[in-house]
């Protein structure tokens, strides 16, 4: 658990999904940040998503209410459980006030210390300009790119696949 300012970052709970699956909806109506439509996210899901988790799921908290929620998923398969995928969200109205930030150093610190995890990996729109700039200053690089790899209606979108190697070639990320 950390507590900086007002935002209070800890572990996810199943009775958060309600609230965490509300938010995502507002922000998937609009293209281009998730490759889920609103119809395709659902509470039930949600919840299995943060009990059943390999890896670490948490929310940022603000004066009682859920302002943002990021987790890493460790990969299930022998030859790939060194890698996790990352998912971040800061809800609508508290983007671009460092919320982002905070729930990703935690996730990193979290990688740095576990066991197994050795590369974290993610994919981005490249219309996502503030997503891309957040992943780049936590030292995730970009690895390749997905040309129309997302199709919403009649328009594409490319993805950027971006990681970050937490062992084994040198420390990339910032103090
Ligand atoms: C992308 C997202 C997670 C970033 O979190 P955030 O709390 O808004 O970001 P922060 O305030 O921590 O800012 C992180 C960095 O982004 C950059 N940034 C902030 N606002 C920006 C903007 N409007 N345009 C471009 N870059 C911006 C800055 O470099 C900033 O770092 P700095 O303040 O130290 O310079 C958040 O905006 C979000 O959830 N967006 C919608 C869902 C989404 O896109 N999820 C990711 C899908 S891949």
């Amino acid at each position: 658990m950390l507590e900086q300012g007002l935002i209070l970052i800890r572990q996810a709970t199943a009775e958060d999904a309600l609230q965490l699956v509300e938010a995502e909806k507002e922000i998937a109506q609009e293209a281009g940040y998730f490759c889920s439509q609103p119809s395709e996210l659902n509470e039930r899901d949600t919840r299995q998503t943060i009990e059943s988790s390999q890896g670490i799921y948490l929310v940022a908290e603000k004066k009682g209410s859920l302002v943002g929620h990021a987790f890493l998923e460790v990969l299930g398969l022998k030859s790939l459980c060194h890698v996790a995928q990352l998912n971040i969200v800061v809800h609508k109205g508290y983007q671009g006030h460092g919320i982002g930030t905070l729930l990703m150093k935690e996730l990193i610190k979290w990688a740095k210390q576990s066991e197994t995890v050795e590369k974290i990996e993610l994919s981005v729109r490249t219309c996502n300009l503030r997503a891309i700039a957040l992943y780049k200053k936590m030292g995730f690089y970009e690895e390749g790119c997905l040309k129309r790899r997302v199709k919403v209606g009649n328009s594409y979108f490319d993805d950027i696949l971006m990681a970050l190697h937490i062992k084994g070639e040198g420390d990339e990320f910032p103090n």
